[in-house]
């Protein structure tokens, strides 16, 4: 039952995936489009190595599914799968920077800034943020310009300070902290640099499927726990696995002084905080009353805490 639902799962995300894929190459390719006066060659490769390079997808995955519950085929969600994406793949770019993690690998290829030069990699990133925006605000996102309204809006939320950007702002001060984080300031980092991104998922979502607040409410508990409990399984993995499997490096948190609940709780203590997070996902789910069309979300749960990349 079990292995039928993970591999139901699998399928969906490599469906998505390519769905997510294809708009990507589409939207990067080198044809001047609208109103703009040129497409420099060098950033759009910089910036087409940044987000068609591999990766899972489950942020755009998470957003299909959880519109998809609520009635909006995955056709009609995915600009703003798209959008969420590439705000995925620039925060990455800039993560990657010497001045951030100073990673030289990422999705088994050279980081942007190895493969180009830094001035290129931070307005790859720039130019990726800005066009997950003007994709956002696209009226193919939603007919209704309030709900497009709704979704810049939030995503801009969970990008900026008080979202991703100020977690990486955190994480990085960490590193240098005098005393140790507590467990407190470690989620709330873990819930800001990488949670608010797949909460959007989830909540996009929302918002394109016109949730009740009965069902936004459950669902923002989910997208919460699910935000967590793919962080601990990130450090779980920094700590346990290796380049060839992650395609990033291994052993990085640790050696440049990270502060994760790995570093603070140990490896057999962080793995039980991640299975609890898996624990009030579900508890979400079945609050939320979606019954058997929920399926995919909770193996989806179970996924992020178990998966091996
Ligand atoms: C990596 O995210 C960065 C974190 C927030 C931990 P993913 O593990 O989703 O990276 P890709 O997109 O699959 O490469
Ligand atoms: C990255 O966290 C979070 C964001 C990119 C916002 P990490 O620094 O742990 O991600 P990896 O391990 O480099 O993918
Ligand atoms: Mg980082
Ligand atoms: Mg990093
Ligand atoms: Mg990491």
């Amino acid at each position: 039952m079990r292995e039928t639902q993970q591999a139901a799962l699998a399928q969906a995300m490599t469906e998505a995936a390519s769905l997510v894929e294809r708009r990507l190459d589409e939207l990067l390719s080198p044809a001047v489009r609208g109103h703009e006066q040129a497409r420099p060659a060098r950033l759009l490769a910089a910036m087409r190595h940044a987000a068609l390079s591999g990766g899972k997808r489950i942020r755009p995955f998470v957003l299909i599914e959880t519109s998809g519950l609520l009635g909006v085929d995955a056709a009609r969600a995915l600009n703003a799968a798209v959008a969420l994406e590439l705000v995925h793949c620039y925060s990455l770019v800039h993560d990657d920077l010497p001045a951030m993690d100073d990673d030289d690998v990422r999705r088994g290829r050279p980081t942007v800034h190895r493969a180009y030069d830094e001035a290129t990699a931070i307005l790859a990133g720039d130019a990726l943020l800005t066009m997950a925006f003007e994709v956002m605000a696209d009226v193919a996102t939603d007919a209704d310009a309030g709900v497009r309204i709704a979704l810049v809006a939030a995503l801009a939320r969970a990008s900026g300070l008080g979202g991703m950007a100020g977690g990486q702002a955190l994480d990085l001060a960490a590193e240098t902290a005098t005393e140790p984080l507590d467990d407190a300031a470690i989620r709330q980092l873990q819930a800001m640099k990488t949670g608010a991104l797949l909460a959007f998922g989830v909540m996009g979502g929302a918002i394109l499927g016109r949730a009740s607040p009965e069902q936004s409410s459950a669902l923002a508990t989910y997208g919460a726990a699910l935000g967590a409990a793919f962080q601990i399984a990130d450090d779980i993995l920094d700590a346990t696995s290796s380049a060839a499997k992650l395609g990033k490096k291994a052993g990085k948190d640790a050696a440049r002084n990270k502060a994760t609940l790995v570093s603070r709780h140990g490896l057999a203590s962080a793995r039980a905080l991640c299975q609890q997070q898996v624990e009030v996902a579900l508890a979400a789910l079945e609050r939320g009353g979606f019954g058997p069309k929920a399926a995919r979300l909770a193996s989806l749960a179970s996924f992020v805490a178990e998966r091996e990349t």
